[in-house]
């Protein structure tokens, strides 16, 4: 009998190379494949029958018997047939969980490849003009038309190029971008290859995050086992450090050259002076895996899907403390609270929804009086917000929102590369205003300190320190504190180099925003 196991990096966590192990022992033909993007039937164990694959999740390593003989509790029928799968549209995650990612021929018998044989049987500029067409934007998190980088890209004059693959996913509540390359290796490839041949680049790097040693090796196998189909172009990985800014593309450039990740300044842009100097595309794994479909399937056919400027679909990322965690890919224009209620099935703690942050840990904080949000990049700037790298961390009413203020500040005081005074001086007083803020509302002895990264006793003594050089010039006040924290989120905002510094005042102010009375305010009345 043939079963199917994930052998994704989170199915791994809840038990899958032991469920494999199992069904290997009882003599089943295993095929590890990536996950199809559901936790909470992880271990997933689908049978290959006469009428199809027939899923059972989750599943223990005690449970071969009961699912082999069609017995098992947990199961689950034909896994596309579920509503979370069944109303989705997968043309990036096509593959991911059906196939076995290091397999060449599944990659080509499920369509692989198809996108880069086209790409070569047409001119540069009309790749180019294919992915202007079809509407892509940089899913990285930015929103950049990925045509008109690499129009920039192919119109520069260099003597060399290159592609350069972000998958330093670096925001909270992400993992599409890990999920892709351990599910489906070669499909960016196959956009690497394809963004080669429209720019005229030789060479690729895949700048992976460290803590990603799966994403890692699959990527190595991959590159390896598909070099005679992509080259002349060539491929490697590079492996991060642990620093979130290497995320920011520049600072990302500077780690792949060697140096310690710092921003810099743009101008010059990537696309005209990146990677030692050269003319280079640098883009979210996302957006490299998007287009193989839109050249194999067409940018129209990309196009007709999505909301206003927003086109094609999102791989969305449920996380934190929601029911049914995983990843949701689906046209742009579906709503907040269709994704987190009807999706996601609320949260996992049964208590209410209180607040989602959209957009990792420099994403805004929204309450569900604005779930009738579209997922769409402007409806969300709109709202004060980002959509980011899509990831939505589901929060229920225990949450603490001055306590996630608070957190957003000191993340951005421990990333900061350092390089610019608001984000580096601007976050530790950020940590230094919340811990005055949140002295007011409770006893002392009951201030929370942030989740872990610095001790609230070190801030305490920053703070004291601050007193003791000033004591009678400030005013502790409830009002002039939360005041003085807009003027630091505007000096961060406007006055940072890159996003880190710049948008964490999304996260702070959205907190005060829409949750003022966790901030010791009364109420607003409309909200
Ligand atoms: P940006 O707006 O400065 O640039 C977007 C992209 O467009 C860059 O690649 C830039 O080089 C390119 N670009 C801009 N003008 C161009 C032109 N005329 N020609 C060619 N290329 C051009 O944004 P940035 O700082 O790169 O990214 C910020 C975003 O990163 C935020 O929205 C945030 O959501 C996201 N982010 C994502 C994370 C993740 O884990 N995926 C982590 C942290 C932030
Ligand atoms: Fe570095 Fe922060 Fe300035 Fe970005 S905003 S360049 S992370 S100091």
């Amino acid at each position: 009998t043939r079963v199917f196991v994930s052998r994704d990096m989170a199915s791994v966590a809840l038990g899958a190379d032991e469920v494999a192990q199992a069904f290997a022992q009882a003599g089943c033909d295993v095929v590890r494949t990536g996950s199809r993007g559901l936790f909470a039937i992880e271990p997933l164990v689908e049978v290959e029958t006469q009428a199809g694959r027939i899923g059972y999740g989750p599943v223990g390593p005690q449970h071969v018997a009961a699912v082999l003989d069609g017995s098992h509790a947990n199961r689950l029928g034909d896994v596309d047939a579920l509503p979370f799968f069944a109303s989705q549209q997968r043309f990036t995650f096509a593959r991911c969980g059906i196939t076995d990612p290091l397999s060449l021929a599944d990659y080509a018998a499920h369509g692989g490849w198809k996108g880069l044989e086209a790409a070569r049987a047409m001119s540069p500029q009309a790749v180019v003009d294919a992915v202007k067409a079809s509407g892509l934007r940089g899913r990285g998190g930015a929103g950049f038309p990925t045509g008109i980088k690499w129009q920039t890209v192919l119109d520069a004059p260099a003597g060399e190029k290159f592609i350069v693959c972000n998958a330093d996913e670096g925001d909270s509540g992400t993992f599409a971008d890990r999920m892709l390359m351990e599910g489906d290796p070669y499909c960016l490839i196959e956009g690497m290859a394809i963004a080669a041949r429209a720019v005229g680049a030789g060479h690729g790097y895949i700048y992976i995050r460290s803590e990603y040693p799966f994403a890692c090796r699959t990527m190595r196998v991959a590159i390896e086992a598909s070099a005679h189909l992509v080259a002349p172009f060539t491929l490697e990985v590079r492996e991060g450090a642990g620093a979130y800014v290497c995320g920011e593309e520049t600072a990302l450039l500077d780690s792949i050259e060697g140096k310690r990740g710092q921003v810099r300044a743009k101008p010059p842009l990537p696309a005209l002076k990146g990677l030692f100097g050269q003319p280079t595309v640098i883009n979210n794994v996302l957006s490299l895996a998007a287009v193989p479909f839109i050249l194999a399937g067409g940018a129209e056919a990309y196009a007709a899907v999505g909301f206003g400027r927003s086109r094609g679909t999102m791989p969305v990322q449920l996380a934190g403390n929601v029911r049914h965690g995983g990843l949701y890919e689906i046209g742009f224009g579906i709503t907040l609270g269709e994704l987190v209620n009807d999706i996601g099935g609320g949260t996992a703690s049964r208590r209410p929804v209180r607040a989602v942050q959209v957009g990792g840990p420099l994403g805004a904080y929204f309450p569900p009086s604005m779930f009738h949000l579209p997922f769409d990049y402007e409806a969300f700037a709109a709202a004060g917000g980002l959509i980011g790298h899509a990831g939505i961390t589901v929060f229920d009413d225990s949450v603490d929102m001055a306590h996630m203020a608070r957190f957003a500040m000191e993340f951005c005081a421990v990333e900061s590369c350092g390089k610019c005074t608001p984000c580096r001086i601007g976050s530790t007083r950020g940590v230094e205003i919340m811990d005055r803020i949140m002295a007011h509302r409770v006893p002392p002895s009951a201030v929370q300190s942030g989740p872990g990264l610095l001790p609230s006793q070190e801030h305490g003594s920053l703070s004291k320190a601050l007193y003791s050089r000033s004591p009678s010039r400030i005013d502790t006040s409830l009002d002039a504190q939360t005041t003085l924290l807009r003027d630091l989120c505007d000096t961060m905002k406007y006055g940072s180099l890159c996003a880190l510094g710049g948008f964490t005042p999304y996260p702070v102010l959205s907190a005060l925003d829409h949750f003022p009375e966790d901030f010791g305010a009364s109420p607003s009345p409309d909200l």
